[in-house]
């Protein structure tokens, strides 16, 4: 059957265990299968009638151009990006990531829908659609939208072609000039089609607050809408494990909406340490009849921006530990996926993150539930782009017809979430200028509060001059400012707010196991290989690097937090390689396009991971041809001194000092002169005594591959992934920093290979072809569960080495 139906019983008993109803109300179909998918014009095929046999067949999530190749004409675009400082226009390749992004591209399934009847409504729901969708059933449109990024549903109850088959075709346009960085194509979100009673819920009518907050006592109000008349609502409250703790019975509807307030004693707080979830069934009644019931996990956390104390979080002043995302997932590109999202959130926290941006639209709602599960705090962006444009085909075109619809579909199907406690209306958008943007972002910031009145918005603003003259800053309820660290003082004067977000910092950028020498901080640095350096001291010429952000963090109150421009390398932007091909991704994660950590993961985390130990030595130590000169060393670490050896040899003490912003967060030697062999560390205890050691080794050549899976077991549904890093080692098992040996993959068993990825920013070897160069002695490979349980193994092969192989079970949903 051409659907995945994810039924209400199944869910209760899948999370709550304890509980269940008989009654099965409505139903959820994901289509993911069999799908037809093909590229190009097709005037006929949102006929029924139409051929789709020769078209392609698809999964959705699916990124119709992230299977390349990638082509340097691709959205060529001669422009000075303005927003960077660039007054004259140069060629830029792979701004978008130089990905077959552009054209149309139309998918068509069938779906029948075994239980309708004229008591029955059908909401066909996106939750994205890149880009322009257009919708048709059995031949007719249904509706349209235009963002990409937006969720959206319509009701297509009068186009159901009763328990027949129906026919679904939806057309997508992408446009050149449309983006600023890589934003896929295709149904890369999932497509829902909701069955459900005439008389039900209203979708994304819910929203459940928690108004008043006690040691003691919780007070919950839940609101809801509902179509239909003689209505009862009745809701229960479950705890985490699935414990009854609550419920309540309404018979009151005015407008069609339902209030209730329910008790909980001794609540639990949801924080990113302690992220305390409990769900609400609410269930619908006619008479005593049920009509509909709906599930909404919900948390229970105070919020709270003030002067006196910055942001806190259940009555606790903290400063965002964040970073800032976009929507791809590297190798895979835009599709949604869980495990890669789980995966880089894992990384996340293991660095010692607790919060993200999703720069710069709406997060996915796999993203947001992880978030909730795993302990992120969530700012959710809307756009990058007003209604002044900044790339000539973007959002502008939209912005006068579409703005309040996709502010009002974000914040209605996302409010729930207790992880986002900011909504942000925009990014740097162009409309800082002049009065008409002030406007503008009240309007804006109204909307969200008419839509949700318990979270505040910001805009991250990079023109801070214009912003304090204008008013444009004063009136945001959380004054955002990207980069100008210089300008932060004044901007604290000057607004009234009180406090300080940092909304977008660093911008620093760095290639995985890359270094430059001299070793000198600069801005815009370029190379001809086309890299970036790892001494993580190269930065562009808007931005920073993190030592000045560390700094404001550290030293002002009135700063209430950071979002590191990012989390992970992205596709597209390949700054300060805007204008060089073959650049086609960023360098400006603190982590690869692989998911592997550079080494200014470590820098963070040394700050932000104050549970465990961190103590990290740069560069490699596989400098052949550098015998002799100056090769300065690194150390990332959470202890505020330590000694270095070199073969044994004292380096001498280095301790944390406030000389410049660089001695304060970062142990230096700048005169050790290069011999392989052993560098080591000893970090010092603040009584100077030994409390830790970490040590690297100059290595031999490549003569094994060693694998190592982020998981142990995969869910055989046929979606899950396991990530496998492949390293090159010595005969010595001693890491090769400098491989980068061609290697080739083979999955066997109940699996299949799904893509790679090296981080190296130049490659031009696709994601999804069983073959691919080591960068910097690293790739890693995505290995894909079916539906069959077993097991599952890679085979890594190259040439003169020894083969690297792993195996992973793959086990049924829910063990
Ligand atoms: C910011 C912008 C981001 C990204 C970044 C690169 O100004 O908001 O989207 O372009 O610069 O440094």
């Amino acid at each position: 059957m051409n659907k995945t139906v994810f039924s209400l019983l199944g869910c209760f008993i899948f999370f709550c265990g304890a509980y269940f109803s008989e009654a099965q109300t409505r139903e959820v179909i994901t289509l993911k299968n069999q799908w037809k998918f093909n590229k190009g014009q097709h005037p006929e095929a949102s006929k029924i009638e139409f051929d789709d046999s020769n078209w392609q067949n698809v999964t959705v999530p699916h990124d119709w151009a992230i299977y390349g190749p990638f082509d340097k004409e691709v959205d060529k675009q001669t422009v000075a990006i303005t927003q960077n400082g660039e007054t004259t226009a140069t060629e830029k390749t792979g701004r978008t990531g130089a990905l077959p992004y552009i054209g149309e591209g139309w998918y068509r399934t069938a779906f029948s829908l075994t239980n309708f009847d004229d008591n029955k409504k059908v909401l066909l729901l996106f939750e994205g659609a890149m880009a322009e969708p257009e919708v048709f059933l059995n031949s007719k449109k249904v509706g349209e939208w235009k963002y990409g990024y937006s969720y959206f549903y319509f009701d297509v109850t009068p186009y159901i072609n009763g328990k027949d088959q129906n026919t679904l075709a939806v057309k997508l346009t992408n446009i050149g000039k449309s983006s600023r960085w890589y934003p896929g194509a295709g149904l890369y979100r999932n497509v829902r089609v909701i069955v459900k009673d005439k008389v039900s819920f209203e979708q994304w009518s819910t929203f459940i607050t928690t108004p008043s907050i006690s040691i003691d006592e919780a007070k919950v109000n839940i609101k809801t809408k509902a179509f239909g008349t003689d209505l009862k609502l009745v809701t229960e409250i479950y705890d985490k494990d699935g414990h009854k703790i609550n419920a309540k019975e309404t018979e009151t509807i005015i407008n069609n909406e339902f209030e209730q307030n329910l008790k909980i004693n001794q609540p639990q707080l949801w924080s990113p340490e302690t992220p305390y979830l409990y769900t609400a069934v609410l269930k619908l009644f006619k008479g005593n009849v049920l009509k509909d019931e709906i599930t909404q996990r919900f948390g229970i956390r105070t919020i709270d921006y003030s002067p006196e104390t910055g942001f806190s979080l259940n009555g606790k002043t903290r400063k965002f530990k964040g970073v800032c995302l976009h929507h791809d997932l590297g190798p895979i590109g835009t599709a949604v996926n869980k495990s890669a999202l789980r995966r880089q959130l894992s990384i996340l926290k293991d660095m010692g993150c607790d919060a993200i941006r999703s720069a710069h639209n709406m997060p996915s709602l796999e993203q947001l539930e992880l978030c909730d599960e795993m302990g992120f705090m969530f700012l959710a962006e809307s756009f990058d782009e007003w209604k002044k444009p900044k790339v000539e085909n973007g959002y502008n075109r939209f912005f006068d017809a579409y703005a309040e619809k996709d502010v009002v579909n974000l914040v209605r199907a996302t409010r729930n979430h207790p992880s986002i406690i900011m909504w942000s209306s925009g990014n740097e958008v162009p409309d800082q200028w002049g009065s008409e943007g002030v406007k503008r972002a009240k309007w804006l910031q109204d909307i969200f509060h008419r839509e949700d009145p318990t979270r505040p918005v910001t805009v991250g603003m990079d023109q801070v001059k214009a912003v304090m003259a204008s008013g444009f800053g004063a009136i945001m309820d959380v004054p955002g400012l990207n980069y100008r660290v210089h300008l932060y003082e004044e901007a604290y004067e000057r607004f009234p707010q009180g406090f300080l977000l940092g909304s977008e910092t660093a911008s620093t950028v760095s290639s995985r196991g890359i270094y430059k020498f001299p070793v000198e901080i600069a801005s815009m640095k370029t190379y001809p290989d086309l890299q970036s350096s790892s001494y993580d001291l190269e930065y562009c010429s808007w931005s920073n690097l993190p030592d000045d952000d560390f700094e404001l963090q550290d030293d002002k109150p009135w700063v209430i937090g950071e979002f590191v421009w990012t989390g992970f390398d992205y596709l597209g932007e390949p700054t300060p390689y805007d204008d060089a091909w073959p650049s086609r991704s960023s360098y400006f994660g603190i982590n690869d396009l692989a998911g592997l950590p550079k080494d200014r993961f470590y820098l963070y985390r040394s700050r932000w991971n104050t549970e465990e130990e961190t103590l990290h030595i740069l560069p490699h130590w596989n400098w052949e041809g550098r015998e002799g000169e100056v090769t300065p060393v690194f150390v990332y670490t959470n202890y505020n001194s330590a000694e270095l050896f070199l073969n044994g040899k004292s380096l001498g003490v280095q301790t944390k000092n406030f000389k410049t912003n660089q001695n304060r967060y970062r142990l230096m030697w700048m005169d050790v002169k290069y011999g392989p062999g052993t560098l080591k560390v000893v970090a010092l205890d603040d009584d100077g005594n030994p409390a830790a050691e970490k040590e690297i080794k100059t290595s031999g050549k490549p003569n094994k591959l060693v694998l190592d899976s982020n998981v142990k077991r995969l869910k055989a549904n046929g979606e899950d992934l396991a990530f496998i890093t492949v390293s090159a080692v010595d005969k010595n098992g001693i890491p090769c920093p400098t491989a980068t040996n061609q290697l080739n993959f083979e999955v066997s068993g109940n699996g299949r290979f799904r893509a790679a990825c090296n981080g190296d920013p130049t490659s031009l070897q696709p994601f999804h072809l069983p073959t691919m160069k080591l960068f910097s002695g690293k790739l890693v490979v995505l290995v894909q569960s079916t539906e069959n349980v077993g097991n599952i193994t890679l085979t890594v092969t190259g040439k003169h080495l020894e083969k690297g192989q792993l195996t992973i079970n793959s086990e049924k949903q829910n063990p």
